[in-house]
């Protein structure tokens, strides 16, 4: 990827680790840095990785949210043009064609905290702190909260969360169904590693069939949801990993996924 000062994109045996590389501003997302998230993860894309790692740098922060500083002074054309951007990376994640996990080690607020929410998986760390803050700076989320949110939680968390910007820990976070496990801060690296490991050796076409289809259940109604999944289900056989796991199992032997 081109050189960027502030996104790492690191893959490793298929895995794609992306680290926001920005600690002396508790990673908050600039144009420059959203900029290279997205370019980052096109290109995790483009090298058909199996998981999608996103986390941030150093001690404090996964992703203290978008910058203040610069969104201070926007008018109303370039916070749609902000928005759009976020909204973009969000939904990249989102729809990545392998699941994306947001590996959260300290602070996650405001779109820090909406990244997290467009991940198929959310692992935090003990020191953990998420908040849809927006509301204290006069603004609410612009980058997919109030729609993943109370999708996420149940409804009244969603508005709680979003109507008074309260900051929660991770163990609150889990409590709401935020998150799907806290692990304490020093493990949460090998966690990670042991979660992609699965991953990487799960049949690859049907995992990413099945993350298709569950976002589908979000964008679609019932009936609509139901025949998807019907395709999506008789699309997998013939493939090698039908075959080879189901022959596996009638002859009693482990399966060798691609
Ligand atoms: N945008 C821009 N800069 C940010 C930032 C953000 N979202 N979050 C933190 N920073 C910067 C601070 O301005 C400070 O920079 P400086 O050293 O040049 O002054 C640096 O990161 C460290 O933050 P600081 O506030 O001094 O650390 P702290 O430990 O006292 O507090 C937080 C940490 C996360 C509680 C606090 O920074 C905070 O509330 N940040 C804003 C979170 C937020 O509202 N995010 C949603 C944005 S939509």
């Amino acid at each position: 990827m081109p050189e960027s000062d502030t996104v790492i994109l690191d893959i490793d045996d298929e895995i794609a680790t992306i680290t926001i590389d920005r600690p002396d501003k508790l990673n908050a997302l600039n144009v420059e840095t959203l900029e290279a998230l997205q370019t980052a993860i096109a290109e995790a894309e483009e090298a058909d990785v199996r998981a999608l790692v996103l986390t941030g740098a150093g001690e404090e922060a996964f992703i203290a949210g978008a910058d203040i500083s610069y969104m201070k002074d926007l008018g109303t054309p370039e916070a749609q043009a902000y928005a759009e951007l976020g909204h973009d990376i969000a939904r990249s994640l989102e729809t990545f064609p392998a699941p994306s996990i947001a590996a959260v080690n300290g602070y996650a607020f405001g779109g820090g905290c909406e990244l997290a929410l467009a991940c198929d998986l959310r692992v935090a760390a003990e020191n953990a702190v998420f908040g849809q803050t927006e509301i204290d700076l006069g603004i609410v989320p612009g980058w997919g909260g109030t729609q993943r949110l109370p999708r996420l939680v149940n409804d009244e968390v969603a508005r709680r969360l979003i109507l008074f910007g309260d900051r929660i820990d991770a163990t609150d976070a889990h409590e709401y169904g935020m998150v799907g496990e806290v692990v304490a801060h020093d493990q949460l690296d090998s966690r990670i590693d042991d979660l992609t490991a699965d991953l990487a050796a799960q049949p690859k076409f049907a995992v990413a069939a099945a993350k298709e289809a569950i976002n589908q259940s979000h964008e679609t109604g019932l009936e609509a949801g139901l025949e998807y999944e019907q395709r999506v289900f008789s699309g997998l056989f013939g493939t090698h990993d039908q075959r080879e796991g189901m022959d596996a199992f009638v002859n009693k032997r482990d399966p060798e996924f691609e």
